[in-house]
């Protein structure tokens, strides 16, 4: 037997504490890939929910890079950052690559706030300032309403990526790109299908052998299938870039 330590993939499918539904590890591993981040990269992500694509963001940014994570709601910003720092204390890696904010996306106005939302508004409000983000990836019921504020803040030729659970998210998301004349380009929606496999002896061969008294290898395996448990549909992908 061997024992080894949970890695992020584990972390995130058996220890994180859930507030709100982590993006799962074969799709957040889709959306590094489509957003095209390495190391020393600069990336927003919203909304932060159990903070599991922000380790995943984090990891591949590096120490040389920065996640600005933003939040609606205050308990569930609170949660992510606790499972971002025991994630990071058992790893000894650094707490500070993550920026969590408070704060609403897709708000555009500082009206009918109080004084301490002003404050936290104000402070994102600096983190989006200019185009000086390499990504961003949102995975948030209703993305459509945020996505002027990402096109203003994303670097041209680079990646937006947002998770979206159905379809008809996907067209809403689609419709609001348009309606606001958005400079975001749809590249391309997937879905990931990932297949756990069973790989196990096949019993009548085992008991014939048995029957005839004769030594199987306990190492042959006869029997491989895909399992009956799969995770299914988990989220569409949908991955848009800025035009100049
Ligand atoms: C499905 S969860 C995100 C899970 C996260 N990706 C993870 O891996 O743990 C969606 C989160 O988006 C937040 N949210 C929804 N609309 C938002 C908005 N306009 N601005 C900021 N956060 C928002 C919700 O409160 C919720 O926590």
């Amino acid at each position: 037997m061997v024992c080894t330590r949970p890695t992020l993939e584990k972390y995130v499918e058996l220890y994180l504490k859930r507030s709100a539904t982590p993006t799962y590890p074969k799709d957040a591993m889709a959306i590094m890939f489509m957003l095209d981040i390495s190391p020393g990269m600069r990336v927003l992500e919203a909304g932060s929910g159990s903070g599991a694509l922000s380790l995943y963001l984090a990891r591949c940014v590096g120490e040389r890079g920065s996640v600005v994570s933003v939040e609606k709601r205050e308990d569930h910003s609170l949660a992510a950052r606790a499972n971002y720092s025991l994630w990071a204390k058992a790893h000894s890696f650094p707490d500070r690559i993550v920026d969590w904010h408070v704060g609403d996306m897709s708000a555009d106005t500082e009206e009918a706030l109080r004084p301490s939302e002003i404050i936290r508004a104000k402070k994102l409000s600096k983190e989006l300032s200019d185009e000086s983000f390499d990504g961003v990836a949102l995975d948030m019921a209703e993305p459509g309403p945020s996505l002027a504020t990402v096109a203003r803040v994303l670097k041209p030729g680079r990646f937006v990526v947002c998770y979206l659970p159905n379809i008809t998210q996907v067209l809403q998301t689609l419709s609001m790109v348009k309606i606001q004349n958005l400079n975001l380009q749809v590249v391309r929606t997937v879905e990931c299908q990932m297949r756990n496999w069973t790989f196990e002896p096949n019993p009548r061969i085992v008991t014939k052998a048995m029957r005839l008294k004769e030594d199987l290898p306990e190492q042959i395996i006869t029997v491989a299938r895909p399992s009956h448990a799969q995770d299914t549909h988990t989220a569409f992908l949908v991955q848009f870039t800025k035009t100049a």
